[in-house]
């Protein structure tokens, strides 16, 4: 019990900081079959955390965007390693990575939502914590 308040406790302060969608914005146009920015930002990360990997997906939602248990299976379009990093530069973004993807050729327009999974660690024995983040943007011709 107690070693599972540790986890539930730590837990919760890692969702404290979860992932954002910082790129593309919602309802941010995009036009189908051309790469994109999906910028993944950490407005912070505890000393505890440790990155590993995000999923990062696209699904075509038509006209049941606000039906999750509805959307068809998405397009991965990355799924590995995980580093967000400070930039000298751009200090207002925090620890961020930015991901060049494509949109597939003659992706259908109108409404999809791009999703991350993401998965990572915390504390000393590296229980592992996962996170699920999306955002609904247009598709253009
Ligand atoms: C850091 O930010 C600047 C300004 O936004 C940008 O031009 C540069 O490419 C960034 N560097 C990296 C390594 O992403």
């Amino acid at each position: 019990m107690k070693s599972f308040f540790v986890v539930a406790t730590l837990a919760a302060a890692a969702l404290a900081q979860r992932l954002h969608i910082a790129e593309p914005t919602a309802g941010q146009n995009l036009p189908t079959g051309q790469f994109f920015t999906a910028e993944l930002r950490m407005d912070n990360t505890l000393s505890s955390m440790s990155q590993k990997s995000v999923l990062v997906a696209v699904t075509a939602c038509y006209d049941v965007c606000d039906q999750p248990d509805q959307w068809g299976p998405g397009t991965v379009l990355y799924n590995g390693l995980f580093n967000p990093q400070y930039n000298v530069s751009a200090p207002q973004k925090s620890l961020y990575q930015d991901f060049r993807v494509q949109l597939p050729e003659g992706w259908p327009t109108g409404e999809s939502v791009l999703a991350v999974a993401h998965q990572f660690t915390v504390g000393a024995s590296e229980i592992p914590v996962f996170d699920y983040t999306t955002v609904h943007f247009n598709v253009t011709d």
